[in-house]
């Protein structure tokens, strides 16, 4: 009998999720089923209740100061949009003829990369601090280093959707504050498994996604905004409210200056029972179980014989792993658990079909929508192929399953070292 399915792409987005979550999306769509908020009646008055108490959730959650100031998005991607491209067309608004610079990283994802691309010329630019090419670590002089006196935003990723790395993203914020620069926060990989506090780390804005280490439904993220900022950034859309209907002009007042539109009521009430999940079970816990798993696999793979780049003490790439590399630390401390291997010989899409096919591992195979953290690491393709498989941790992911993952990557090892270039279809069959 095949073994049971392990699915380990949690970065992508969670799964399972706790049953609240499930059980409230349900209650939503088949009790309340209506706009939350907007009418008079009882279900319209109890969804809008729901909504409510998922922003206070949340600040409780991230130590926010207002619930008002969770502005809810369809995903992370929508809110590093919106923060992005909210600041940068208020300041061509309000300085008209005075360009406008952003800084961002090398290991940032696509969802931040590519709408300052989309953004750049035409008075504005952005300059990307590189990245250490073992880790990618960020050096937060090199931020400071490239602020310019017309510097609005910068961008920090708190932890790597390639290595895993952990930013010192509170000492980034914090020489932002110096230099009188907003400081956009993108928690995409760390919320729910790391301590985020926007007061102690000084975040300005909060990019999140809903659905992944927070473990409520796709298509639920948010930005929080903190109070007096949302006066520096504008909106990206325009629409009913709800409130101040007489009016044909957006609402200022947070946060209906950015939540045109019906909100994903289902999603947010699933949400709001996720937060409430964290909240009950309390971050410290969370990491420290991740911990354990991280313990547990980094252990695995150095006893197997792997190589870890850059390169750390008693990973010696001899025993049946040999064939992988591990990017990213080789300390638990230093990073989440968000793991991407190299094969010496396979490439990572075959890799990962191995792994589904024949063992029934479900990891991501590829660039990860962050060619340059890729570039960085010098696995953006070239001689090479392009890529890694990325395994990635939640919290309901127990040790023995970490064995699993351990003994399936040294099958697969041993699968693909017997095989030669023209039988590794047939090994997938
Ligand atoms: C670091 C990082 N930022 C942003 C995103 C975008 O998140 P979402 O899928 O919620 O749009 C991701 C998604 O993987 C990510 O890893």
């Amino acid at each position: 009998m095949r073994d049971r399915r392990l699915y380990l792409d949690n970065a992508a987005t969670s799964f399972p999720k706790p049953a609240a979550v499930h059980g409230a999306v349900l209650d939503y769509a088949t009790r309340l089923g209506t706009t939350p908020g907007r009418a008079q009646y009882a279900e319209s008055r109890e969804g809008g209740r729901i909504i409510r108490r998922c922003r206070e959730r949340l600040v409780e959650f991230f130590g926010g100061d207002s619930p008002d100031h969770v502005v809810f998005t369809l995903n992370c991607t929508d809110a590093l949009n919106l923060a992005i491209k909210g600041v940068v067309g208020h300041r061509l608004r309000t300085r008209p003829g005075r360009p406008v610079h952003l800084v961002a990283t090398a290991m940032d994802h696509n969802s931040v990369l590519r709408p300052l691309n989309a953004l750049a010329g035409a008075g504005v630019e952005w300059t990307c601090v590189e990245a250490a090419s073992g880790d990618g670590h960020i050096d937060p002089g090199d931020v400071e280093r490239a602020i310019t006196a017309d510097t609005a935003l910068v961008i920090g990723n708190h932890a790597s959707n390639v290595t895993g790395v952990i930013q010192p993203i509170a000492e980034m914020a914090a020489l932002c504050k110096q230099h009188g620069v907003l400081f956009l926060a993108d928690v995409a990989q760390s919320l729910g498994h790391v301590p985020v506090d926007i007061r102690a780390m000084s975040i300005d804005l909060l990019a999140f996604p809903g659905h992944k280490g927070l473990l409520g439904p796709l298509g639920t993220g948010g930005l929080y905004i903190r109070p007096g900022l949302e006066e520096q950034i504008d909106s990206l859309r325009e629409g009913g409210t709800g409130t101040r209907s007489e009016a044909d002009t957006q609402p200022t007042f947070m946060p209906d200056k950015y939540e045109p539109g019906s909100h994903n009521a289902v999603g947010i009430a699933g949400l709001s029972e996720a937060v409430a999940y964290h909240l009950d079970r309390g971050i410290a816990d969370s990491r420290s179980h991740e911990m354990e798993l991280m313990t547990a696999l980094l252990d695995g793979l150095r006893a197997g014989g792997a190589r870890v780049h850059p390169h750390a003490d008693g990973w010696t790439g001899d025993g049946p792993l040999a064939d992988l590399t591990l990017h990213g630390p080789a300390t638990p401390r230093d990073r989440i658990g968000v793991f991407s291997l190299t094969h010496a010989h396979a490439d990572p899409a075959t890799f990962a079909a191995v792994l589904e096919l024949k063992h029934n591992i479900l990891v991501r195979a590829g660039l990860h929508c962050a060619p340059r953290a890729h570039r960085t690491l010098g696995t953006l393709g070239g001689p090479g192929p392009a890529g890694a498989v990325r395994a990635s941790l939640g919290p309901f992911i127990e040790i023995p399953d970490i064995h699993r993952l351990v003994d399936g990557l040294t099958a697969a090892c041993r699968e693909l070292r017997t095989t030669d270039a023209g039988a590794e279809s047939k090994l997938l069959v």
